[in-house]
């Protein structure tokens, strides 16, 4: 079964189970400050998980693109990915437990669907704790579905539960599908989750229950909600007896490619114990190249850079073209002659633009941001030698030949010059590396870093406290203000909330005056002293748009839409097309300051807001 396959049945069955398929988001939440990537289909979900309204119904599905950096220090092996796409269904409050299990198992085991034999097929549960009992209504379930007890795990927390980890938002237990791929069980303990390695996940219905607030309390959701999950690559992998995700037919075009540009042949220096070095690194451009495609191709694409997610970019493109020169060295490639990352790229935005059309339309815009990524990084290699040069008549002074660890170290972090760069030159004047002081300081420097991606990556989801709620309505305010005082040009760009401020950016060439400031300021607290109602009304998309009401520029909207209108509706101050929450009425916002205005990139300015 190919990937586009397998996707168009996952939708197809549930569109036959009464689920409305929605789109999928970007990969760049917006409203978000606790996530670079959206890590997992419920993501954009969050709202309607807590309780907001869908406007397209209680049932739904979608493919979802996700990325997920925590492990990019095992990309290479048989299955780590930065960049997947995810396969999602969704009840809200509608179906639970015995709905979503029902339904999974069909679309497994069904001959009309993925077809797998039942003895195949194992599961996991939750084993109950202080905060919620022991999941016996899922095992009940499998087992009248024809799951025997002995294919039914009971594990803990960090098995069988899903949410927002270490933050607030919606979780609770969760039941995982699993494929078996030996022949005969390791042991007599051998089941569902043994870490013998025959037993791989390929599902997971997560039965959300309960809102985690701040305190670290476990809060019953007002409605109960399924989000299940399904990682395209992996599943593909699986049903199609693959020992690893590079070796389906996702990832055959792109290994070519590859291969062409870098002249190195995959699989040729295959080891007994697995992929060579040379065949991690093909596999490592084939993902990180795939990754930096599909985040330039989003329709809230960032650029390489050196914070946040442009930094994350930043960091995929030069690991990409580190192994690729490294593949290319000493042969006669494409590569030594020309940029080697853009070729990838057009091989992988033809193999992907029918899911993701954007990759399409943003052809143009993704292949000159990785040519030029690329020759930045090529200058900055370049100034790395050139640095080496500099301290080698001082490293040629040492008797013992040995270049210390920590000034490779240096040169790996300020210069991003490689290690195996490195040892080459210093072979080259008979030196060798202090390799354990190199990696003492590497594994700091890693340890450190992951410390904050976790931070950042595994992080949490939305913010919907109350504060959060108040500064989301108030960004309604202002950028309807923003329009008023500046014209109809002043449109959203980008925006961004925590509790404890609002940035907003939108186009406008040039900074505002005082006068404009104070006035948008005004703007804003005069709707908030009228107390206008804030009411949401499920329109017709072009319905919508007809009435007036703003939508974002680049952003995919469903035929049934969301709009928040603030003010009487017959004479409504603004209307936006939005998922929500906001507040019942503008006079819980309090007092609006303009904190800032300063330049956020060309054309774009941008304004940092709080409420007092
Ligand atoms: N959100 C769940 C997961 O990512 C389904 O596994």
């Amino acid at each position: 079964m190919t990937s586009d396959e397998l996707r168009s049945k996952y939708i197809e069955f549930f569109k036959s189970n009464g689920h409305a398929h929605i789109q999928g988001k970007s990969l760049i939440p917006e409203n978000d400050p606790t996530v670079l990537f959206t890590t997992a289909g419920m993501h954009p979900l969050v709202p309607y998980l807590l309780g907001e309204e869908h406007p397209a119904g209680l049932r739904l599905v979608n493919y979802q693109k996700c990325i997920r950096t925590g492990d990019i220090d095992s990309v290479g092996d048989d299955s780590h990915l930065t960049f997947f796409e995810m396969l999602g269904n969704w009840s809200l409050g509608d179906y639970f437990k015995e709905g979503a299990i029902t339904m999974s198992f069909e679309f497994l085991t069904s001959p009309k669907w993925l077809g797998i034999p039942v003895e195949k097929l194992g599961v996991t549960v939750f084993e109950g704790d202080e905060n919620a009992p022991r999941d016996d209504e899922s095992a009940a379930v499998w087992r009248s579905l024809g799951i025997p007890e002995n294919r039914i795990s009971y594990l803990p927390k960090e098995d069988n539960w899903w949410g927002p980890a270490g933050t607030t938002g919606p979780c609770g237990p969760d039941s995982e599908m699993f494929y078996y791929v030996g022949d005969k069980p390791c042991g007599n303990d051998c089941k569902p989750g043994c870490a013998c390695g025959k037993w791989l996940e390929i599902w997971n219905d997560v039965f959300m229950q309960y809102n985690k607030t701040a305190d670290g309390k476990y809060e019953p959701l007002s409605r109960k909600c399924v989000d299940t999950g399904m990682g395209i690559e992996r599943t593909v992998t699986i049903l199609n007896g693959k020992k690893s995700v590079y070796d389906t037919e996702i990832f055959a075009p792109i290994i070519a490619a590859v291969q062409t540009v870098t002249g190195y042949a995959y699989g040729a220096g295959a080891v007994a114990s697995g992929a060579s070095e040379n065949d991690k690194s093909v596999r490592v451009m084939c993902d990180h190249i795939r990754a930096s495609v599909f985040i330039l191709g989003d329709p809230k694409a960032v650029s390489p850079s050196n914070v946040g997610a442009g930094y994350v970019l930043r960091r995929l493109i030069r690991r990409a073209v580190r192994h690729g020169r490294k593949l290319a060295a000493g042969k006669d490639a494409p590569a030594n002659a020309g940029l080697l990352l853009s070729p990838v790229a057009a091989v992988i935005i033809e193999r992907f633009k029918g899911p993701y059309p954007e990759l399409l339309d943003n052809k143009a815009f993704i292949m000159e941001e990785l040519d030029k990524e690329e020759r930045k990084f090529l200058e900055t290699l370049q100034k790395g030698e050139h640095e080496f040069e500099k301290i080698l008549p001082n490293l040629l002074k040492d008797p013992r030949k040995i270049m210390s660890g920590r000034l490779a170290f240096k040169l790996y972090d300020t210069y991003g010059f490689p290690i195996e760069l490195t040892g080459e030159l210093a072979a080259e004047h008979g030196m060798t590396i202090n390799r354990e002081e190199f990696d003492e300081a590497y594994k700091k420097h890693q340890e450190l870093s992951r410390a904050g991606s976790e931070q950042v990556f595994k992080g949490g989801l939305q913010d919907h406290s109350e504060i959060a709620t108040k500064y989301h309505t108030a960004t309604h305010l202002l950028h309807k203000a923003l329009k008023l005082v500046l014209g109809d040009h002043a449109a959203q760009k980008g925006s961004n909330i925590t509790a404890e401020r609002l940035r907003f950016d939108f186009s406008h060439g040039a900074p505002m005056t005082p006068q404009e400031i104070q006035d948008v300021q005004a703007v804003v607290n005069e709707q908030i002293q009228k107390m206008l109602p804030v009411t949401m009304e499920i329109m017709d998309i072009e319905a919508a748009k007809a009435a007036g009401a703003v939508a974002l520029f680049g952003e995919k909207y469903e035929s049934q839409v969301k709009v928040y209108r603030i003010g009487q509706s017959s004479s409504c101050f603004c209307a936006e097309l939005c998922g929500g929450p906001h507040v019942e009425h503008t006079g819980v916002l309090g007092k609006f300051t303009i904190q800032k205005e300063q330049s956020s990139s060309a054309g774009v300015r941008r304004i940092r807001a709080v409420l007092e």
